[in-house]
């Protein structure tokens, strides 16, 4: 009942770039939303056990690329049905870094955003950052990848 709510809240899909001194990594996240217009504000909620987490609490810095339609089933699972702790999710695949270092997209995607955390809320199983926007940069004017999208798709694939 609740799941099946929680699918009808619209959301996009979106690579959550992060660093660690020299060490990059990222996932794919979907619990993403703007929280204020000025200052520009984003909220993102991220599994604890996730490698991507633990360093963004360390390096206080992320950068979000909004997947546009175009995205490749792909380069989700590249970023988020795998973790960094056992895989290099940037092998042979472009990733250009922001200015604190992030990787972040520049195809598949309508645009980025790097961001600088201000708050962090324990939520048990999730931490939920905020982040303050720092830059952003729009890429395409296609639309936005829906997460509801990503999963017709996901499940229209051959087996
Ligand atoms: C479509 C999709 C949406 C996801 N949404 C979230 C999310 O909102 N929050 C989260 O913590 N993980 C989410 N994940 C799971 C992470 O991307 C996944 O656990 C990833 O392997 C973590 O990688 P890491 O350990 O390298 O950080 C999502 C995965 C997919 C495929």
């Amino acid at each position: 009942m609740q799941n099946f709510l929680f699918n009808k809240i619209a959301s996009g899909v979106y690579m959550l770039g992060t660093c660690d001194g020299n060490k990059r990594n990222a996932c794919v996240i979907d619990s993403c939303m703007h929280v204020t217009f000025q200052p520009a504000r984003v909220a993102i909620s991220v599994l604890k056990t996730n490698l991507t987490t633990e360093m963004i609490q360390k390096s206080g810095v992320f950068s979000l690329s909004v997947f546009d339609r175009s995205v490749q089933i792909e380069t989700i699972a590249r970023f988020g049905f795998q973790s960094g702790r056992n895989a290099d999710k940037f092998g042979g695949f472009e990733c250009p870094s922001d200015s604190n270092g992030c990787p972040y997209l520049k195809e598949q995607v309508c645009g980025m955003l790097s961001a600088k955390v201000i708050s962090a809320i324990d939520m048990g199983t999730h931490l939920l950052f905020v982040g303050e926007v720092q830059n952003a940069e729009v890429f395409s004017n296609r639309a936005p990848e829906l997460f509801t999208e990503y999963q017709r798709e996901l499940n229209s694939q051959p087996n």
